[in-house]
């Protein structure tokens, strides 16, 4: 199967299924003879319960404070399953979006999937460990709002890599630690898993920022100049700031610094 149809396959099959679509050979029997031409942004096609709720209607994410009630829960591990599904809607799309850009970029993004789908995978596991189902809660189109901006994929890299995943790094020990507080180990654990694939994605992004820089800005020069309207730079952290997890991932203590400060 070509990457092309992988793509299409699980944006416009409108089953939540279908998010879990990859051919039976795996990763390496996909090919890429034929990328395609550049494909706008269309919206995903999914299920009545997993539609774009009213703003409203919509759900803030709680408090870790107050994961203890477990509604609480609940409500977090779904926002945090329809980021997954967002992003991975958001990895299918670059795959129809940027046919030119390099074929280990292409295939990254393939695994990059792969990975959401896992991810998502766990959310729904543990959202159904509290008797509810992925679809119960009304969810956002946080990531989708942003896709018709990104039409590089070094602003792909930026907005995805380099912004939601980064301030992943922050967010993500914040809530293992008050899952483990609220006696939710399997929370709890999901979210150190998270942290650790999380610099691994974020890897990725800084590789292919540098690749794809003209090499006179700095790392953070390019980043900040290839961020879109609806993302300022405060979205790439959070309150606590993890210095060590950027350094795994690859960043150098110039980029870290100025993020930290910026
Ligand atoms: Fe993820
Ligand atoms: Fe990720």
């Amino acid at each position: 199967m070509e990457l092309q149809q992988l793509a299409k396959t699980i944006l416009y099959t409108p089953t939540l299924e279908a998010r879990f679509f990859l051919p039976e050979g795996g990763l390496t029997s996909l090919t890429d003879h034929d990328p395609g031409k550049p494909q706008p942004w269309i919206e995903p096609l999914r299920p009545e319960n997993l539609q774009i709720a009213p703003k409203k209607k919509r759900k803030s994410l709680p408090h870790p404070s107050s994961l203890h009630d477990p509604a609480m829960r609940v409500r977090c591990l779904h926002t945090f399953a329809n980021h997954e599904m967002m992003a991975l809607e958001l990895m299918a799309w670059a795959l129809l979006a940027y046919p030119d850009a390099p074929p280990a970029f292409r295939r990254g993004m393939a695994w990059l999937i792969q990975e959401e789908q896992r991810h998502l995978a766990l959310y729904i596991e543990r959202i159904e460990d509290n008797n509810a189902c992925f679809g119960d809660l009304p969810v956002n189109d946080h990531f989708w709002r942003i896709a018709p901006l990104l039409d590089t994929p070094l602003k792909w890299v930026c907005a995805l890599n380099l912004t939601f995943e980064q301030a992943n790094l922050d967010h993500a020990p914040v809530f293992a630690r008050y899952f483990r507080k609220a006696g939710d180990e399997k929370s709890a654990a999901l979210m150190d898993q998270i942290v650790e694939d999380e610099i691994k994605h974020v890897g990725f992004g800084v590789r292919w920022l540098r690749h794809f820089s003209n090499g006179v800005l700095s790392d953070f020069e390019t980043f900040t100049q290839n961020l879109n309207d609806y993302m300022g730079i405060e979205r790439a952290k959070g309150d606590e700031f993890n210095v060590e997890a950027r350094r795994l991932a690859g960043f150098d203590d110039d980029f870290i610094q100025a993020l930290k400060t910026a």
